[in-house]
């Protein structure tokens, strides 16, 4: 095994900075090999540091030129230098002014953190620990500082400069071909917030007057020529921010709003104040090279970058480990925006299925965390579900236990109170505690502690005496680091259902009148009165909390909820439980008769008779079987991918077939009608449209063949022409390779729309996958130090593919070890990223698991490995 001897940082270990830098003045003279940086740091000692401490600035790969103490140059004794740190062992202890001269190379920076260069384009990504790779400074996010950045840079290469907060001037550098910008921030802030961006690149622009009145003109720069591939991204910025205004009382602050595409970017986008750097992909769309799931995203993340100027930026974080406090917060703020603009139940439908599929997956394996970790080596490897997604689930809890009304209020104290500071999970929790007078202690354990809670639940009807029991235990499987855990708070939204969907008013005082009970001790059970039928218990509506149920009722009880239940996530999750459990008893050999997957065929016709036309996005989501991945987890052990493979396929195979009828029907009266829009409702026809033709290619692939066919000719739309070339891709042949070709050809030079076709082709469940994955790395569109290309590529190989990753032979496994080797040399962060693929490889057969483990030892034991990579292989290893 590895033994990773980087340090652990702790957050029992947290101290305040010695010292603080009130004011940043940064003087940037842009090169593509030799860029300048001077940082003038407006110093003083912190009351709460030590008095004796030395200044110890951090570094990373940094070139020093020249340090100044109050104007004078520094003698090289006075010191202590290298590309990770600059010391001054007798710092001043009154206010001081330090100015450092480093030398960068944006060019050579292919981590993507710090200065780099995209596309000929200057950006930065400071966020975790990026800004000490452009000057030595107190890089941690609890040090505050006014910016005030001159940027200057060869007119012709960089047209645009750009930086944090408002213009203030601009002119040309005399005598010379070189221009220059200053920007001023007047908002305190971390240097993690910190960007510039220099570059040739086209605007689309357009005012927006605040609530209060204050003008502000917001920009989205781009690709010059694709600026019109910009207009739903800025129409989404705007929504999101009257949302704001009108749901949190929240208004922005700056005169300017500006957001940047650029096409090389390690994460989804930064929320750098008033300059957001966005991944292209989640900013460029047209109708013909995005689908309604890019549209999607680009609305959620757009909002989420724009959700953080209060979340974040205005209050931002103590320390790292308080991640969750900024991300876990704004994506349930982002999750409500999308809620409010499309359909609710369709969307929590949509963020649960991702959390299950990585956020529980991650909590059941070796990288499981809490959600406010106590250590890490890399922090770079915290951005996980985990923090984002299960971090929201809390603060979604968090309303579900107090009510809407109490936890506007408790946000709006959160904002007047830590507005300007760096906070603590333990602020936030504490004026919700405030607002409402109620201990959240308990409730606090979400955030200490990791792992999904189970819960069993029992019931019991007395017809007599008409009353229902629940019987309700919890537990939580061993994680690393916490061998043993404790009862969580966790709210059970619920409700009893008759079996004829006829009103029952049943009651029982541990309900509260939201129809909440607070579940917090390892056993409790409630009962019901005045229950005069036998109900169906509705469980954890809208997923009230994030935890795995097993409730012993029958299949044919469950359907009841489908039919009949008010709440339409458990319509949908009672489909998807009585699939999940013919799918996990299949996949191992378990007898499943005929009758009980004819039976729920059946319950899937009528709700398709009854309902599919009403909502038909919900239908999508009813209609589509848990994925091959969902299973596993659900098996959780000795996991054979093939089996799974075969099961879930058969069992499409007899859908479609049933109900051949509906779905022929649905494909037909959903049809593209040429006019594309991508609002909720027409996005939600088309997944009808496409499950349907998923589901009949399954039954009959030749009919299947040809209705793909004609699909792929005729759409109007990326949606429509990718879902059929994905339905293709299930079916081996001539006309799939002619179709896969032809794509390849027309998209030749749209990078974003070639990832989709690196995707749907290393999703393909066929053994020559792996070769065609290798010749795929040589097509000219790919790039192994573009993350985009990559994860395109090969992230879906290891993600999406479960049987040709997951090979018996331990091919899919080498392969990744390779690529994650190559990655690592250039890029750490895409490296780890790729490796955490790895995480379910203890759930294998031994055979795999073996392969697994050797080429998991194989990366362990290489030397010089990224702290990235060396931690994530260790704690997959452990
Ligand atoms: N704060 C960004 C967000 O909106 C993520 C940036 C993370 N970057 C990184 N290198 N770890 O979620
Ligand atoms: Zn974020």
């Amino acid at each position: 095994m590895r033994i990773d001897t980087t340090p652990i940082i702790r957050l029992e270990d947290y101290r305040p900075s010695d010292f603080l830098i009130d004011n940043v003045e940064l003087d940037v003279k842009l090169h593509p090999t030799e860029t300048r940086v001077i940082a003038t740091l407006a110093m003083r000692p912190n009351p709460e540091g030590r008095t004796d401490a030395p200044l110890v600035l951090d570094g990373d790969e940094l070139n020093l030129r020249t340090v100044a103490l109050n104007g004078r140059t520094l003698a090289a004794e006075e010191f202590e230098a290298s590309p990770q740190s600059l010391t001054i062992a007798q710092a001043p202890r009154q206010p001081f002014t330090l100015t450092i001269e480093t030398e960068i190379n944006p060019t050579a920076n292919t981590k993507l953190m710090g200065l780099y260069r995209s596309s000929g384009n200057y950006c930065t990504q400071c966020e975790a620990e990026g800004f000490r790779r452009i000057t030595y400074f107190l890089d941690r996010p609890d040090v505050l500082s006014v910016y005030t950045t001159r940027i200057e840079a060869e007119r012709d290469d960089a047209p645009v400069l750009l930086g944090n907060g408002n213009p203030v001037e601009s002119g040309t550098v005399q005598g010379s071909d070189r221009h220059y910008a200053v920007w001023h921030d007047p908002h305190p802030k971390p240097s993690y917030l910190f960007a510039l961006v220099g570059g040739r690149l086209g605007r689309l622009s357009k005012s927006f007057t605040t609530l209060s009145g204050r003008a502000v003109e917001l920009a989205i720069y781009v690709e010059p020529g694709k600026e019109d591939r910009a207009d739903y991204a800025l129409d989404a910025l705007e929504r999101s921010m009257r949302w704001d205004e009108r749901v949190f009382g929240r208004e922005y602050d700056l005169d300017v709003f500006n957001i940047v595409a650029v096409s090389d970017f390690n994460m989804g986008a930064m929320e750098n104040k008033g300059l957001n750097i966005f991944n292209d992909k989640y900013v460029l769309a047209s109708p013909e090279t995005a689908t309604d799931m890019d549209y999607a995203h680009i609305e959620a993340i757009i909002a989420h970058e724009y959700f953080h100027n209060w979340t974040g930026n205005r209050v931002t974080c103590r320390d790292w480990f308080q991640l969750c406090l900024k991300e876990g917060l704004t994506v349930f703020r982002d999750q409500e925006f999308s809620s409010d603009e499309r359909s609710r139940p369709v969307h929590r439908i949509a963020e649960v299925k991702t959390l299950r599929a990585r956020q529980f997956l991650e909590d059941s394996g070796p990288l499981a965390h809490p959600v406010r970790p106590s250590q890490y080596r890399e922090i770079n490897n915290f951005y996980t579900a985990t923090v984002y997604e299960k971090g929201a689930e809390i603060v979604r809890m968090l309303k579900t236990i107090i009510g809407d009304e109490d936890f506007r209020r408790g946000m709006d104290v959160y904002f007047e109170r830590c507005d300007g500071t760096a906070a603590t999970v333990e602020d936030f929790l504490n004026a919700f505690a405030d607002v409402t007078r109620r201990d959240l202690s308990h409730f606090a354990r979400w955030y200490e502690q990791s792992g999904t809670p189970r819960v069993k639940v029992k019931g019991q009807y007395d017809s007599g005496a008409q009353t229902y029991r629940l019987d309700f235990a919890q537990s939580t499987p061993p994680t690393p680091g916490q061998p043993k855990k404790d009862a969580m708070a966790i709210p059970v939204a619920l409700g009893l259902v008759t079996h004829d969907g006829s009103p029952l008013n049943a009651t029982c005082d541990r309900v509260d009148a939201r129809g909440v009970f607070l579940f917090d001790k390892p056993e409790d059970g409630i009962t019901f009165m005045g229950v005069t039928s036998l109900p169906v218990p509705s469980l954890f509506r809208g997923f009230s909390a994030p935890v795995k149920v097993s409730l012993g009722l029958p299949d044919e009880e469950l359907l009841v909820l489908l039919r009949h239940d008010t709440d339409a996530f458990n319509r949908w999750q009672a489909a998807q439980t009585v699939a999940m459990r013919l799918l996990a008893a299949r996949s191992t050999g378990a007898e499943v008769s005929h009758a009980q997957i004819d039976a729920f065929s059946a319950a899937l016709a009528s709700f398709m008779e009854s309902d599919a036309q009403k909502d038909p996005a919900f239908a999508a989501l009813v209609i589509t079987l848990p994925s091959e991945a969902d299973i596993a987890q659900e098996i959780g052990q000795n996991v054979n991918p093939d089996a799974i493979h075969r099961a879930r396929t058969e069992m499409r195979r007899r859908i479609g077939l049933s109900c051949a009828n509906h779905l022929r029907r649905f494909h037909e009266s959903l049809a593209d009608t040429g006019r594309y829009s991508p609002d909720a409702t027409s996005a939600g026809r088309r997944s009808l449209r496409n499950a349907s033709l998923d589901l009949l290619a399954a039954a009959d692939p030749s009919e299947g063949e040809s209705l793909a066919v004609r699909q792929l000719e005729s759409a109007s739309n990326m949606t429509d022409r990718l879902a059929s070339l994905s339905v293709l891709t299930t079916l081996p042949g001539a006309v799939r390779e002619e179709a896969l070709a032809r794509f390849g050809e027309r998209y030749r030079n749209e990078p974003l729309v070639l990832d989709k076709w690196f995707t749907l082709q290393a999703a393909i469940p066929e053994d020559g996958t792996l070769e065609r994955v290798k010749g795929l790395m040589q097509h000219p569109a790919f790039s192994i130090a573009n993350p985009n290309r990559v994860r395109a590529l090969i992230g879906s190989f290891a993600m999406l593919n479960q049987v040709q990753f997951n090979r018996e032979d331990g091919a899919g496994y080498r392969f990744l070890a390779s690529v994650v080797l190559r990655t690592d040399e250039l890029n750490p962060q895409l490296a780890a990223r790729l490796l955490t693929a790895f995480s379910t490889w203890r759930m294998m057969e031994s055979t795999r698991r073996s392969h697994a483990e050797e080429a998991l030892r194989s990366i362990a034991q290489k030397p010089n490995l990224s702290r990235d990579v060396g931690d994530i292989v260790s704690r997959s290893l452990e």
